[in-house]
């Protein structure tokens, strides 16, 4: 008999209290911090969606891992175990350990960047897109258009549009595009999964154009998990299985290792090419440390390489996708607008649709992801104007959507914490005519979310 309720496959191990605040003692520590939730003491966030980056509980056996690990600077066990791990489901020849995702990110552009280069992805992450252009490259989005519609159904609106894709390398010319990128799933675009239909297509336009082709794979067990359950010929495969075909169609990858490998710290950059490879080790050595470790302590590669073990699991992922999901349909059930269907790691609440009446320009994503906290201690994440809205040249532009993110943390809220989650939201749903914008009082010259101010209207 298969039950319906689908239960967290783990018991908890270890806690870790909540502090609980008033809505009164809410609004004040909002205001204090220029109603930026970057800026919050994180004992007064009840329930934490800020992010699913390295916020995952991890299990007692990679606790263990941790006091297993070894410190030798130099060829430490801990470091084969951690190969190992990588290569049993990414069979690069070169593996290359960084301190997370955003330092891979770093040594690959700086090795192939610069000046003319110009690298497509579906979606570039903000920090892959920063770490290009801060070579002086620049990096291009070129996702199915079903994958700007937040009510588009397509399930796999992470992928690539093959059509601009092979266009944009015939306008561009071969030369200026060192590396084609795919994001997997697609963060930015909504959590949303690329079908291996379409990886295998970007694989071979890569290959016909002798172009490498790189995955960031950050959370690739998700997706491989949602070709299991949406790609036709896919149910009865080993996500192991999908995992390495999908990682055989590229030549090389960057990770974060705080999302699917279950860590809380760490990240790699593989890849088969040898030249390529001595020059990127040459850069970890610079900035990040020996080859044997990059950024990382023994205990963090030994926490990974159990991680990566744990991840694949198809009851783990089972757990993980349903209760996502399950947050999704109830936001819809109360007649909040999310993107759907709904991704891997997060719900993103559309904020647009939700709050008509506030212009983009006073910023109705803050504004909601403000209320969330003042009304339940919820913290997510504007993903919309304030984040996107400044350009270079100084002037301001909506952003094409105005979406908050709800990111679950690996493991780590149960379902009742989610269900909470949900009458917060439905609550504030119920007064959002009263919610009203803000604006800028104080903006850094760059990436402005993280630190500006802010005042209500
Ligand atoms: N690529 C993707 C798709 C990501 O989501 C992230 C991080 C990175 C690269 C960079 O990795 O943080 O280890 O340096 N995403 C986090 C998030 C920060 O909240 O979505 P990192």
């Amino acid at each position: 008999m298969e039950f319906k309720t689908i239960i967290e496959p783990f018991k908890i191990h270890s806690v870790a209290p909540l502090q609980m605040t008033t809505q009164s003692q809410r609004e004040k520590y909002i205001e204090e911090v220029g109603y930026n939730l970057f800026s919050l003491h994180s004992d007064n966030v009840l329930i934490d969606l800020l992010t699913d980056s390295g916020t995952g509980a991890m299990s007692r056996n990679q606790w263990a891992a941790i006091q297993h690990g070894d410190e030798s600077y130099a060829g430490s066990p801990s470091w084969l175990m951690f190969k190992d791990a990588v290569q049993n489901l990414f069979p690069y020849k070169h593996v290359i350990p960084t301190h997370q995702g955003r330092a891979a990110e770093k040594i690959l552009f700086t090795a192939i960047g610069g000046k003319g280069k110009v690298i497509p992805s579906n979606t570039h992450f903000d920090t892959t897109r920063a770490n290009i252009e801060y070579t002086q490259a620049e990096g291009v989005d070129l996702v199915i258009a079903e994958g700007k519609d937040p009510s588009s159904l397509h399930p796999f609106k992470g992928n690539m549009d093959l059509v601009a894709l092979e266009e944009f390398i015939n306008k561009t010319g071969v030369a200026n595009i060192p590396v084609v990128m795919m994001t997997i799933t697609n963060n930015s675009g909504g959590g949303q999964p690329v079908s291996l239909e379409n990886l295998k297509a970007v694989s071979a336009i890569c290959k016909k154009y002798a172009i490498p082709f790189f995955l960031d794979a950050c959370r690739f067990a998700e997706n491989a998990w949602f070709i299991r359950e949406r790609e036709a010929g896919q149910a009865d495969r080993d996500v192991a299985d999908i995992v390495r075909e999908i990682a055989a169609l590229a030549d090389g990858m960057t990770m974060s290792a705080k999302k699917d490998p279950m860590g809380n710290i760490g990240g790699w950059l593989a890849l088969n090419d040898d030249d390529l490879a001595s020059m990127c080790r040459n850069l970890l050595i610079l900035t990040e440390g020996f080859p044997t470790y990059g950024g990382l302590a023994g205990r963090d590669l030994e926490a990974l390489a159990v991680g990566l073990t744990e991840v694949i699991s198809h009851d783990y992922l089972k757990y993980r996708i349903t209760s996502t999901a399950y947050l999704g349909k109830a936001l819809l059930k109360n007649g909040i607008p999310i993107v759907e269907p709904t991704g891997g790691h997060a719900i993103y609440i559309d904020a647009k649709a939700m709050l008509p009446h506030i212009p983009p320009l006073q910023y109705p994503g803050q504004a909601l992801a403000v209320e969330l906290y003042k009304v339940g201690g919820i913290r997510g994440c504007e993903i919309g104007t304030v984040m996107f809205g400044r350009k270079p040249d100084g002037s301001e532009v909506a952003s094409a959507m105005e979406l908050v993110r709800l990111a679950i943390p690996r493991r780590t809220y149960t379902q009742s914490h989610i269900d909470y989650v949900i009458e917060v939201c439905a609550e504030v749903a119920a007064h959002s005519q009263e919610l009203r914008g803000y604006r800028i009082v104080k903006e850094p010259p760059a990436l402005r979310h993280f630190t500006s101010e802010f005042a209500p209207l």
